[in-house]
């Protein structure tokens, strides 16, 4: 890194390290040290940095089509749209349609756009508070961070925020008969992977069939086997209108992807919604490649094995006081809130995981990560842990 000043507008602090590559689970740096990657880009990187088949069908397909736009049909967009939707049925077509875009945001913007077709005069979504579903102003009103919305009002109308895992709440919000839709994420990754009781969804679901509203499941942090399943919603069995996917789904290549159930995703017409880059040949030549090298190596259940060992050794290091989570998504709450401190420490020790927020680390390493890379990341942390104060 030079000491210039950055040219980028400062809506990051961004930490002080340069990475430079990656392979698998490590990233080096400028000064070529190792460090092993626990956080993927925040669950982005699930097959790990350079994974050969995504690298070789980013190359190949820049070497053969990088655009043509929407108004002209694509196999690739197809082809990537049909093993989402065999993912969302859990290996069975699910039989719904996909609309492709380029990032998280973008994937809750479209659901929401959707619920306003399918669900005309009941405008009112209704998301959780503590969630997060993008930072766009649409996305931004739907999230339940008000120090996040405040400084960007006015924000659009006809959101509802009522507590997370409160089934009352959400009841009475739904009560005026308003309510299209109700987003919620499985699992609340960045309010520091926060898990609601069993069966909360499921009532949740219920309720939406009883009111006519959609279930729309933000899954664009715990899609795509990171819990242990191919989505968060499946632990709880339930069948969702709307899925919304980003993250993985192009193993670091930027493509998001909004799944709705075909009664639901016909009520859009041509030139309602679009984008110019969304599903375009790079972008879904990475998906492809990142979905079939998943199905083929059994993602969700490397995850789900690799996550029962990070949990239990998590458990035994000083100053832990919980761990939360499903799979590979895990939320380390502290004894004290100190989490950025020892973020900092980890880096410096060639740990790579965050903080969500003061008392919780977030770990979400690639899903196929290794047990001996499982136990190194808990040496490290361990012992970062005690440096720091753990254990007093
Ligand atoms: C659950 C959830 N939804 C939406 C988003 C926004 O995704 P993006 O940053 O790609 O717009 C995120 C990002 O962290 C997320 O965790």
């Amino acid at each position: 890194m030079t000491d210039r000043p950055s040219r980028l507008m400062p809506t990051y602090a961004p930490a002080p390290v340069t990475f430079v590559r990656g392979r698998g689970c490590e990233l080096y740096d400028d000064t070529g040290r190792r460090y092993l990657d626990f956080l993927s880009g925040i669950a982005v990187v699930s097959l790990g940095h350079a994974h050969p088949a995504v690298a070789e069908a980013l190359a190949s397909q820049a070497r053969t089509l990088l655009h043509v736009s929407n108004l002209f049909r694509t196999t690739l967009g197809e082809e990537v749209a049909g093993l989402l939707d065999d993912l969302v049925g859990d290996g069975q077509p699910a039989g719904g349609l996909v609309f492709f875009c380029n990032s998280g945001a973008e994937a809750n913007e479209a659901a929401i756009k959707l619920a306003r077709r399918a669900r005309p005069g009941r405008p009112v979504v209704v998301s959780a508070v503590g969630s997060f579903h993008g930072r766009t102003l649409g996305a931004l009103a739907a999230t339940g961070q008000p120090e996040k919305q405040a400084p960007f009002a006015p924000l659009p109308g006809g959101f509802r925020q009522v507590p997370y895992d409160d089934l009352p709440s959400l009841e009475d919000a739904m009560g005026d008969g308003q309510v299209g839709a109700v987003l919620l994420e499985a699992i609340q990754g960045e309010a520091g992977v926060v898990e609601p009781r069993p069966g909360y969804l499921r009532a949740v679901a219920e309720r939406c069939r009883e009111a006519g509203a959609l279930l729309m499941v933000d899954e664009v942090q715990t899609g795509l086997g990171r819990t242990g399943r191919w989505f968060a919603f499946q632990h709880e069995g339930v069948e969702p209108d709307v899925v919304t996917v980003a993250k993985a789904l192009g193993n670091g290549a930027p493509i998001g992807a909004c799944w709705a159930r075909r009664e639901v995703a016909e009520a859009f017409e041509p030139g309602d919604h679009g984008t110019t880059f969304g599903g375009q040949p790079l972008a879904a030549a990475a998906a492809r490649a990142t979905l079939q090298t998943m199905v083929e190596l059994g993602a969700p259940e490397r995850a789900e094995r690799a996550g029962r060992r990070l949990r239990e050794g998590l458990r035994g290091l000083p100053g832990v006081a919980e761990v939360r989570g499903k799979g590979l998504l895990l939320g380390v709450g502290l004894e004290e809130p100190r989490a950025k401190a020892v973020t900092t420490e980890a880096l410096r020790a060639g740990l790579v995981v965050n903080a969500p927020r003061p008392d919780t680390l977030r770990l979400a390493p690639p899903l196929l990560v290794s047990e001996a890379e499982v136990d190194e990341a808990l040496g490290i942390l361990g012992g970062v842990l005690e440096r720091t104060g753990g254990g007093s």
